[in-house]
């Protein structure tokens, strides 16, 4: 068992284009709070999180750094600007943590994330994984399509849908992005990914995702969202 400390970043840099609002998603308000917030609380009740580090639209820290007054996050240390992509917003957290301590990234998005998730991702790192991900089965037969037709169908047996927080040893990523970096055609949407790519034999853990932590991506998941918000 690790005694390190566990930080949670939470990822807020991106400006929420699909949703095609004038503000950052996160900002936008679910059940009477900004979706951030939601997300923020979670993890401030969570036992098992020491810290919590936010990555914000440069353009809106005050925004941030008000709300995380006006509720009194007390566990947030840092609000810092979040790179051009999702990527460089984790690559800009990495840089700022120091030691060996457990680091879980959760998109700002996901409002909805559950106690029960973020206590299995710290208990798998704790057990001696040093990367593990939050993923959901998929329902819906996933095919390939290339230019507009369908070429085939993936084994729905064998596919996840990450969800996050996706959690590791800090020391683990940051070896995984040093490799990344000599890649010319690295691209990534998520960081368990970059694990898998660049330390292949690192087993990566599986906790299990709920369907409640989804992410909001267009203006139809606000409204889902809000209905959700009413439920236990
Ligand atoms: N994110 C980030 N830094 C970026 C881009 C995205 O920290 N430069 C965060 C988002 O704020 C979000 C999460 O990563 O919490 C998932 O990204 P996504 O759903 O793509 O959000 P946006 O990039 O804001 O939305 P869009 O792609 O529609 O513009
Ligand atoms: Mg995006």
């Amino acid at each position: 068992m690790s005694a390190s400390r566990v930080v949670a970043v939470l990822l807020a840099g991106g400006t929420g284009t699909r949703v095609g609002h004038e503000l950052p998603k996160q900002l936008l308000e679910v059940a009477g709070r900004p979706v951030i917030a939601h997300a923020l609380e979670a993890f401030q009740r969570s036992g098992a999180v020491d810290e919590i580090v936010v990555m914000m639209t440069p353009t809106h820290l005050a925004e941030v750094q008000a709300l995380v007054a006006e509720y009194g996050f007390g566990k947030v240390t840092r609000v810092l600007p979040g790179g051009d992509t999702r990527t460089a917003s984790t690559r800009g957290a990495l840089e700022v943590l120091e030691g060996d301590c457990l680091v879980l990234f959760h998109d700002a998005a996901r409002p909805f994330v559950t106690d029960r998730i973020i206590a299995e991702c710290v208990d798998a790192l704790r057990g001696g994984y040093r990367a593990v991900t939050t993923a959901i089965d998929s329902a819906d037969t996933i095919v390939t399509v290339r230019d507009g037709l369908m070429t085939g169908s993936l084994d729905r047996s064998c596919l996840a849908r990450c969800q996050t927080p996706q959690g590791f040893a800090r020391t683990a990523l940051v070896e995984a992005y040093s490799l990344a970096d000599e890649d010319p055609s690295f691209t990534a949407t998520d960081d368990a990914s970059v694990v898998a790519r660049y330390l292949p034999d690192e087993p990566i853990g599986v906790v299990t995702g709920d369907a409640r932590n989804f992410k909001i991506t267009d203006a139809v998941d606000l409204r889902i969202a809000e209905a959700l918000s009413d439920r236990p």
